[in-house]
């Protein structure tokens, strides 16, 4: 079946769509009712009476919401509320508090878990408008709420050819999928002789060219068909066309093959092609980590800044992380060279592994089985990655999806 059709929704459909865009806000005071009724006019608002648990109750039953603003006033323990809030809410659903906490470290704490924004009382329109509206319903923040929806993204992209940007990506997805336990797309954007089928020993699944062109044409099934299984817990979707052919993806197609992947993977870890045509830009908008990898030689140095700046421009400067591959290799530049020529340490180093990389490619099997010693040194990467470790928050934000 195509979904390249007019859609004729029924009178259901229609208003389970009406739902799915509301703004529900439980609030237990009038002076708060109005400032979000005045500071949210315009969007499909519900207004009802209550606290984060009449919401939580609510949610249990009905979950077609956009978002949800819930008043957390006069909770001993509004952490212990809001894990409940998790377990029903679901992950793309916007969660914004108001309460009578006015520390900083209580604001960054609920920040850092992934709400979208909290408001100390009393509330006024104009703070709905200048500080909670932005982040609900603004254009100005369309990148940042693409990237916090869904899976997580990964994008990996080489200062130089050769810097090891296909190896990392295979064996990141891999080694994230084991740690975690959970399920990792890999999406190889060199449609045109990318290596990560060659370097797995599969053969590319059909399909990702036409969906990256044309949005309309990745019906439901698309990703049945083009992802193809590395193992229980990993797929790969990429391509093989001819080195002729005139390609034509589309800025909406590619954000429609990242959303349909996102919805489905946890970790979506992107081998991307450098330099960036304009059209795969939401890849690195979307993406909370971008690995610039590069060796330790001149071309790789002088890329390296340029990559980074670009992937700034493009997505902020908190996502880029410089990865040293192939540290302490013969003939590469010293380390201090390195430092001062990037201006600070790279973020991650990953020493040379050896021939045995290599070996791995031609042998078709991921390095990950092939050599010792690749497993430790992506632990670190992928603890950044995760989280996992860093603290309890982690577990809350999986709840809520972020
Ligand atoms: N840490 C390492 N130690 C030793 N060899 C490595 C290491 N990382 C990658 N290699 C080897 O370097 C070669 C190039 O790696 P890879 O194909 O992953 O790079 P790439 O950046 O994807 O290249 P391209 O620009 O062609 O896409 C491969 O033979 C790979 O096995
Ligand atoms: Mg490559």
């Amino acid at each position: 079946m195509s979904v390249n059709m007019a859609v004729v929704e029924s009178p259901e459909e229609t208003a389970s769509l009406v739902a799915r865009n509301r703004i529900v806000c439980f609030v237990n005071d009038e002076l708060s009712a109005a400032a979000l009724r005045k500071g949210l006019d315009g969007s499909n608002l519900v207004i009802r009476r209550g606290t984060i648990r009449h919401a939580t109750r609510m949610l249990e039953t009905d979950t077609d919401l956009y978002a949800l603003v819930a008043d957390i006033s006069g909770m001993d323990d509004p952490f212990t509320e809001l894990e409940r809030l998790a377990s029903v809410c679901p992950p793309d659903v916007k969660v914004a508090l108001i309460g009578d906490n006015r520390e900083i470290t209580f604001y960054r704490e609920l920040m850092e878990i992934g709400l979208t924004e909290y408001l100390p009382t009393p509330i006024t329109r104009d703070i709905v408008l200048d500080q909670l509206r932005p982040k609900l319903l603004g254009d100005a923040t369309l990148a940042q709420s693409d990237r916090d929806r869904g899976g997580h993204v990964v994008s990996i992209c080489g200062a130089q050819g050769g810097a090891g940007a296909t190896s990392v990506a295979i064996n990141l997805a891999l080694q994230l999928a084991e740690t975690t336990k959970a399920k990792v797309a890999l999406l190889d954007l060199h449609l045109q002789g990318g290596e990560t089928a060659v370097m797995l020993g599969v053969r590319p699944g059909p399909g990702l060219r036409i969906a990256l062109e044309n949005p309309m044409r990745a019906d439901t099934l698309f990703l049945e068909r083009a992802a193809i299984e590395v193992n229980e817990r990993v797929c790969l979707i990429s391509g093989d066309e001819d080195l002729d052919a005139k390609l034509d993806i589309t800025e909406a197609g590619v954000r429609h093959v990242l959303g349909l992947l996102r919805q489905r993977f946890n970790y979506v870890v992107v081998d991307v092609p450098v330099p960036f045509p304009a059209s795969i830009y939401p890849v690195i908008q979307m993406s909370r980590h971008v690995l610039v990898l590069l060796e330790a030689e001149v071309t790789g140095l002088r890329n390296a800044h340029a990559l980074r700046n670009a992937v700034t421009n493009i997505a902020g400067k908190d996502r880029v992380f410089t990865l040293l591959n192939r540290a302490g290799r013969a003939g590469g530049l010293p380390r201090a060279t390195i430092v001062k020529a990037l201006g600070a340490e790279p973020d991650m180093i990953i020493p040379d592994l050896g021939k045995g990389m290599t070996q791995a490619v031609n042998l078709g099997v991921p390095a990950l089985k092939h050599v010792s010693g690749l497993r430790r040194h992506l632990a670190p990467i992928v603890r950044e990655i995760t989280g996992v470790g860093a603290n309890q928050k982690a577990r809350w934000k999986r709840w809520l999806g972020l």
